[in-house]
């Protein structure tokens, strides 16, 4: 059945304050987690839900660095273009940055620093979607850092605060969104907040004032991490080091996401592996052929 989602923007600028002086002079999404570039995360993510059409949006001092890593994607089975921003002006920015891409599609939205360990249902999520918005929450004990959901007695949401100093729920809203494209339109009419950032939970709003959000909240079992501060960094790659050396399986392994969903061959698969210097993670990659 033909998916009604199949763009995706990739979001890699930011400022990375939190990681400070790691991030001083490289995007925060190459710096690695565990084994691999953070970015490898959510891309791999954005491919599992069958997304091949994609825009990764970084800061102009590193569109060159992520070109170098990824290339235009072809090796990969998908189209991946690049465009930057001079300053970080808020995630809803991407929006207006991502115009001409999204055009009169749906589009899916990912945060370059959030890390999904499992995309089963994510994936179903995509596979239902048909129009409007839909979020990612949740349970969290830090509500007070994210944006977060308030919700009625049916599981329904009714409000998204940004930050809140006092949270309703314990809901945040994740990295992960679905659009359909009159959010070009929303994004043009919002105004920056008081921290200057056009911001996604704006734009959510505006979705839940038309009776066109829904909430998809995660079973406490799908691990995830916005990995945005030094703590959380770490604590994702002892995460999914531990994860990786006893489940024998990778999280985040771009190359693999692109064999599991068809988009190249195992032959295609080998040669790539073929190319690596000799670690665990090409071992790892020849051994899906086997
Ligand atoms: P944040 O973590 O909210 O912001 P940041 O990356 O600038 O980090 P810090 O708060 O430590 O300064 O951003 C979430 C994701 O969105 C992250 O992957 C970076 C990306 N982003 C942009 O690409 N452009 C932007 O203008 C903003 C605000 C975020």
């Amino acid at each position: 059945m033909a998916q009604y989602i199949n763009k995706g923007i990739l979001l890699a600028g930011g400022a990375g304050t939190r990681l400070y002086p790691a991030s001083a002079a490289v995007s925060k999404q190459l710096l690695a987690v565990y084994d691999k570039p953070l970015i490898y995360y959510s891309l791999s993510v954005l491919m599992r839900l069958g997304i091949r059409d994609i825009l990764l949006i970084t800061h102009v001092n590193d569109e060159d660095r992520f070109r170098a890593l990824l290339g235009d994607g072809s090796h990969l089975g998908i189209k991946l273009n690049i465009l930057s921003e001079t300053r970080p002006r808020g995630i809803a920015n991407a929006f207006l940055i991502g115009e001409d891409f999204i055009g009169r599609d749906n589009v899916t939205l990912l945060l370059g620093d959030n890390i999904y360990c499992d995309t089963g249902p994510l994936k179903s999520a995509a596979e239902s979607y048909r129009s409007g918005a839909v979020v990612f929450g949740v349970h969290v004990t830090d509500p007070s850092e994210y944006g977060v959901a308030d919700v009625d007695c049916y599981g329904n949401v009714t409000a998204i605060e940004e930050k809140p100093v006092q949270p309703k729920s314990d809901i945040a809203v994740t990295g992960l969104y679905f659009y359909d494209d009159t959010v070009v339109q929303i994004a043009r009419g919002i105004q920056p907040s008081e921290r200057g950032e056009l911001e996604i939970t704006t734009v959510n709003n505006v979705y839940l004032e038309r009776k066109q959000l829904r909430m998809v909240t995660l079973d406490a079992n799908l691990i995830w991490f916005d990995a945005g501060s030094a703590q959380s960094m770490l604590n994702a790659g002892n995460y999914i080091s531990s994860l990786e050396s006893t489940a024998e399986r990778k999280i985040g392994c771009i190359e693999e996401a692109a064999y599991l969903e068809g988009f190249i061959t195992a032959g295609q698969l080998t040669e790539l592996a073929e190319k690596m210097p000799d670690t665990d993670y090409r071992d790892y990659l020849l051994k899906l052929v086997r």
